[in-house]
């Protein structure tokens, strides 16, 4: 079942979280004179019209990225991520590349970029982004965005197997990030077995898995039984922004755990997240979290 279109909900406030931590981690690798492999498991579609009828239907961007857009007193992390979306705003220069922002300048707020549209803002022509995409619209329209680029590769299958063969990548460095949609409950298990596969073959690896808090059993536990899969080296963040509704659905908040975190994360972190929480609250009890066990 492929029912899951991350365009409904492109640019809110669970993505703001993981791009910002994604943002934070590929600035960190890339600070490094060694090139690495970016591998995206769930990509999208790589990124998204927020004008056009299907993100209009929920308009989740404004409660996200839409409350950061134009804001001049922004912390210079989150200053950062927003200017990478700015620059997604803008019309590419006749080479095809987005030209850089202008200061002071603030595009409109029309498109959100996905997360291999951010790492292709960040990375070196050296490094390499391998990208999966199961669903064949988004695998398209990613294969458009960047089927002609060298150091990228776009591949319609499944991500959770594909990370078998993606590991030990040469050379010895990588960032994997893990996204499910978790339309199925048995993505939760997924995400589990093959993290652990993962770090049986490639130990130091950074990984970046996302997950939605709502009310069910399988995500309540799935930050736990990630730390069974890492038991040290660790990082766990998690935004709550509103309440369930009556039936107990929808959207908290999110996280993000990451295993082999830049040295540099807990700290930037620290200083983000009660700020972020202030400005992405739907509801009084709006709240965050960090935990970590360093390796
Ligand atoms: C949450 S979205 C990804 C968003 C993207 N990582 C970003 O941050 O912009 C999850 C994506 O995974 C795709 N998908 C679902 N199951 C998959 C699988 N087994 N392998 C690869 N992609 C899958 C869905 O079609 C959807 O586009």
């Amino acid at each position: 079942m492929l029912a899951y279109r991350h365009a409904f909900h492109a640019g809110n406030h669970a993505d703001v979280l993981k791009h910002l931590v994604l943002v934070q981690v590929l600035r960190y690798m890339v600070g490094k004179d060694k090139p690495f492999r970016y591998i995206d498991t769930h990509a999208g579609a790589g990124g998204y019209q927020l004008k056009g009828a299907v993100a209009q239907k929920k308009t989740e961007y404004r409660e996200g990225i839409g409350r950061l857009w134009s804001r001049a007193d922004l912390p210079p992390l989150v200053a950062d991520y927003v200017q990478l979306v700015q620059r997604f705003n803008l019309p590419p220069a006749e080479d095809g590349r987005l030209p850089a922002l202008e200061k002071g300048m603030t595009p409109p707020l029309a498109l959100y970029p996905g997360s291999p549209s951010l790492a292709s803002l960040l990375l070196t022509p050296f490094d390499k982004l391998h990208l999966y995409e199961l669903h064949p619209a988004d695998a398209r329209t990613l294969a458009a965005h960047f089927g002609g680029e060298k150091r990228s590769r776009v591949m319609q299958e499944d991500g959770f197997a594909a990370l078998k063969k993606e590991l030990p990548p040469t050379p010895r460095r990588a960032v994997v990030l893990i996204d499910p949609s978790y339309e199925t409950v048995g993505d939760y298990s997924r995400v589990v077995a093959s993290l652990r596969e993962a770090v049986q073959r490639f130990a130091e690896g950074v990984y970046m898995v996302w997950y939605p808090q709502v009310s069910r059993v399988e995500a309540v536990q799935l930050p736990k039984r990630l730390t069974g899969v890492a038991p040290k080296g660790w990082l766990h963040v998690r935004l709550t922004v509103a309440q369930p509704d009556q039936q107990g659905f929808g959207l908290a908040g999110s996280g993000v755990f990451i295993l082999n975190p830049p040295y540099t994360l807990h700290q930037q972190l620290a200083e983000l997240m009660p700020w972020l929480t202030e400005q992405l609250a739907q509801y009084d009890g709006a709240s965050y979290l960090i935990e970590e066990l360093p390796g």
